[in-house]
């Protein structure tokens, strides 16, 4: 048995948690292996809407098991805003285990963050300012805490240690951080995470594997976020790539099995960096307001853009993406015309490839397409989908040799078109 993966080809919210969430049924175990509260993974069904940060997105199937794997990283209180949230909705989550293994992110991991953000200026990254980056830093450094920690007698000691570290730290920044608040609020926090179920998720999913359990891994952010392949440093401190999955819950590369890539019709890109297909006019102003481009975590506007087929193809390299999943189609109908990037021009040179240098010299080259008129929402099937938009998927197919086996049309759960 293998386990499958579902990760985003571009730069986050592409529809993750939906698809996930859609195709829970057909798994038994979903398992988050890297980032953390950075992440907004939103879900609709019956008429409401969910954004999850930490736990997996196949919470709300009660007899499916979900894992947040060693290679996430976790705010107690936010993930205990979490828990607030699905109890409230009644939400089972005595399925939900956590990995020893996993990091915690401190209150001053988000001071941090806002300082070396701060420090940046112009040229900041666009942090959601979770703490994501200081987090891994500490991971790396060897100096973090685990989830595991919160059992020793002397935590509270190590959680000192650290806290002065980053004190110290604070203090070269220049920085002044009251946090006697939140210190309260994480203690706090950390008790109701240690009522919740740990494990050595390594052993638990191998022996699922060997069982013949499926199993699902969600990606986090996306692979033009990934810490190695991303538009660095535009990019997030985690490998969201799909070998982050073999890292992230310790499974061997020899048992990734299908590889979903998750695509949205056209780029959007939260925080800042390099996005070459950006648009600044009003055709990017109808994408954000029509696709309600707005963070699930931060709330700030996403930039918007044409579908990038040089990036597009690179992520499906990184990954070995067996099978693409589109969304948001929907919000592109009424378009006269749509484009795709096919090339990059940089320094008068045509390349499909990404370069090592990604700036404002790399120049977008489009084919334009006929767009598609009528709204595809309540369409079920994939022959009733427009002419158009069949014209688009299957272009976008013949560049990358990958079929959309799957075309959400809504943000609901049940507006999704199997091929
Ligand atoms: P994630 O981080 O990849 O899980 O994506 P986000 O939840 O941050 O952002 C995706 C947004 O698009 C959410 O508001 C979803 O509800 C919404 N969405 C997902 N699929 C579709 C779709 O096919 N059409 C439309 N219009 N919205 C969608
Ligand atoms: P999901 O899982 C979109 C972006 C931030 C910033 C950069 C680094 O919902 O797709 P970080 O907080 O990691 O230090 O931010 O990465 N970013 C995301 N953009 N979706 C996400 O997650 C993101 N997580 C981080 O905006 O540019
Ligand atoms: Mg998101």
């Amino acid at each position: 048995m293998k386990l499958d993966v579902l990760l985003g080809l571009q730069w986050g919210d592409e529809g993750k948690g939906k698809a996930v969430d859609f195709l829970t049924p057909h798994y038994d175990v979903i398992a988050r292996f890297q980032g953390g509260p950075n992440a907004g993974h939103t879900l609709e069904f019956h008429g409401s809407k969910h954004i999850l940060h930490t736990i997996p997105s196949g919470i709300f199937h009660p007899d499916k098991i979900n894992i947040i794997g060693n290679g996430v990283v976790i705010d107690p209180v936010i993930f205990r805003k979490e828990v607030d949230g699905l109890l409230a909705r009644s939400t089972d989550l005595k399925n939900l285990y956590i990995s020893r293994k996993a990091n915690l992110i401190l209150p001053t991991h988000r001071h941090l963050d806002a300082a070396a953000e701060a420090a940046k200026g112009v040229s900041k990254i666009g942090s959601t300012l979770k703490g994501i980056g200081p987090a891994y830093m500490d991971k790396t450094g060897r100096n973090g805490l685990r989830v595991g920690d919160v059992h020793s007698p002397d935590f509270n000691a190590r959680y000192q240690q650290l806290r002065n570290k980053h004190l110290n730290l604070l203090k070269q920044f220049n920085y002044v951080a009251d946090f006697e608040q939140e210190e309260k609020l994480w203690f706090e926090a950390i008790d109701l995470l240690r009522t919740f179920t740990v494990i050595d998720s390594e052993y638990v999913v191998n022996q699922y594997i060997a069982e013949g359990k499926t199993i699902l891994a969600e990606g986090a952010q996306g692979t033009l976020l990934d810490i190695d392949f991303g538009f660095y440093p535009f990019v997030t401190s985690s490998n969201t790539v799909c070998a982050g999955a073999c890292t992230g819950l310790g499974v061997a590369p020899s048992y990734i099995g299908d590889v979903f890539g998750i695509v949205k019709a056209y780029c959007t890109r939260v925080g800042g960096g390099p996005f070459p297909t950006e648009l600044f006019d009003e055709t990017g102003d109808r994408m954000r307001t029509t696709g309600k481009e707005f963070g699930s975590t931060t709330g700030r506007p996403r930039r918007c853009g044409w579908l990038d087929l040089p990036a597009l193809k690179y992520s499906i390299m990184l990954n070995g993406v067996t099978s693409l999943i589109m969304t948001k189609a929907d919000v592109l109908s009424g378009f006269d015309t749509v484009k795709v990037c096919t090339h990059y021009k940089v320094d008068g040179k045509i390349t499909d490839r990404i370069p090592f240098e990604i700036n404002e010299n790399i120049e977008p080259v489009y084919v334009e397409m006929k767009g598609w008129a009528d709204n595809i929402t309540d369409i079920s099937s994939y022959d009733d989908l427009p002419t158009e938009l069949k014209e688009y998927t299957s272009f976008i197919e013949k560049e990358t040799g990958l079929s959309f086996n799957i075309i959400s049309v809504s943000p609901d759960r049940e507006k999704t078109i199997i091929k």
